[in-house]
């Protein structure tokens, strides 16, 4: 893949805090890249160095090759969504489109012809003439990603673009913000702290944690192979059972030998976290037998699939079980846990999470 973005060793410090802690990634021409994070952990800044807007303690950033820090922000090939997109309230949609156009002092007839085809693109051809006020939440972010390609950017950077939506309307919008990127060809980097959102989006997703980078991957990958316990328990529900390593199981104080594999050689006996997720578990009756033994404390139904939550002797938090449908479980009842060792990846319990 060619890289497009090269990032390396970026730190950032506001005083005490560190919002960037050597901060390395290459992203690729034309990918979809997903920054996902908790608040706080960094994600703005990053996109504020590469746009321009903030400045690097140290670490270096690259934009095909050339030195992007040494460049003015006007003077680079990127577009910048913010976090809370403003339009202009008192100009019409088109104005909003080409207001960029206009300082760059482009011709008249170019203005026009590249606003008019990118209100296309964003269905919006129809409503050019009204202002802002006069369109729904989803419009209005349609508008003001017309104004981030307008200038057609090499980079078009995204902080958090789709959270000021509904959710039936931010389901709509991602698919739009995929099929537009695809129709663009533009490289996008996306912020976002929803993991679902990155996940359905990205080609490749960067967990960020506390200004660093946890792990980056496909999200296939991310969520079926998690690295480190931070983004086991960040990306997708899940849960952890602690441990020391014994081949291809989790050996446990509370519950015995628990099935899993490994996601790289761990030492015999070294503290481990044994990752299962919801929907890799299933239940049984409790006269099946097997060491995982609970009772169900709730039942919350979705539609489309039914959460079980079960109490466990010896586990602060219940295991949370995910059925397809309706389920005919009760609360009360008592059952038993199992999954196949193929379905829980073990991973090594470098710093486990909190509260856990
Ligand atoms: N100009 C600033 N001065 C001081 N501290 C700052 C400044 N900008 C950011 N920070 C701090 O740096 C850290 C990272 O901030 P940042 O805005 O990058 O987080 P974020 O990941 O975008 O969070 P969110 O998801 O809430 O938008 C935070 O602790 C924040 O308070
Ligand atoms: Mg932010």
């Amino acid at each position: 893949m060619k890289h497009v973005l090269k990032i390396d060793g970026v730190t950032r410090r506001f005083g005490d805090v560190t919002a960037l802690d050597g901060v390395s990634l290459e992203i690729g021409q034309g990918e979809f890249f997903a920054l996902l994070g908790p608040s706080g952990c960094g994600k703005t800044t990053l996109l504020r160095i590469i746009a321009g807007f903030e400045t690097p303690d140290s670490g270096t950033v690259t934009l095909d090759g050339d030195d992007l820090l040494a460049r003015q922000p006007n003077r680079r090939p990127i577009s910048l969504m913010f976090q809370s997109y403003a339009l202009f309230p008192h100009m019409t949609v088109a104005k909003n489109v080409a207001y960029g156009l206009e300082r760059e002092r482009l011709p008249r007839q170019e203005i026009r012809k590249r606003v008019g085809e990118v209100l296309e693109t964003v269905g919006l051809s129809r409503h050019g003439d009204r202002r802002p006020a006069q369109l729904s939440g989803g419009q209005r972010q349609r508008v003001a990603l017309a104004r981030s390609i307008v200038k057609r950017p090499r980079l078009l950077l995204l902080d958090e673009p789709l959270s000021a939506l509904d959710k039936k309307v931010r389901a709509d919008m991602q698919l739009e913000l995929k099929r537009l990127q695809h129709e663009v060809g533009i490289t996008f980097v996306v912020v976002t702290h929803d993991q679902e959102e990155a996940m359905s989006l990205a080609d490749r997703i960067a967990v960020f944690d506390s200004g660093r980078v946890r792990q980056v991957d496909e999200p296939v990958a991310l969520y079926e192979r998690p690295r480190t316990p931070f983004v086991a328990d960040f990306v997708g529900a899940n849960n952890l059972f602690e441990g020391t390593a014994g081949g291809p199981a989790l050996r446990t104080a509370d519950f015995g030998a628990l099935p899993g594999t490994p996601v790289e050689h761990l030492r015999d006996g070294a503290e481990a976290l044994l990752c299962v997720r919801p929907e890799k578990i299933t239940l049984h009756d409790d006269t099946a037998g097997g060491a995982l033994q609970g009772s169900v404390l709730d039942v919350s139904f979705y539609g489309g699939v039914s959460h079980i939550s079960v109490e466990m002797p010896g586990r602060a938090k219940p295991v949370l079980v995910a059925v397809q449908g309706a389920s005919d479980v009760r609360a009360g009842a008592k059952v038993r846990l199992r999954w196949d060792a193929r379905d829980a990846v073990i991973i090594p319990a470098a710093s486990i999470p909190a509260a856990r």
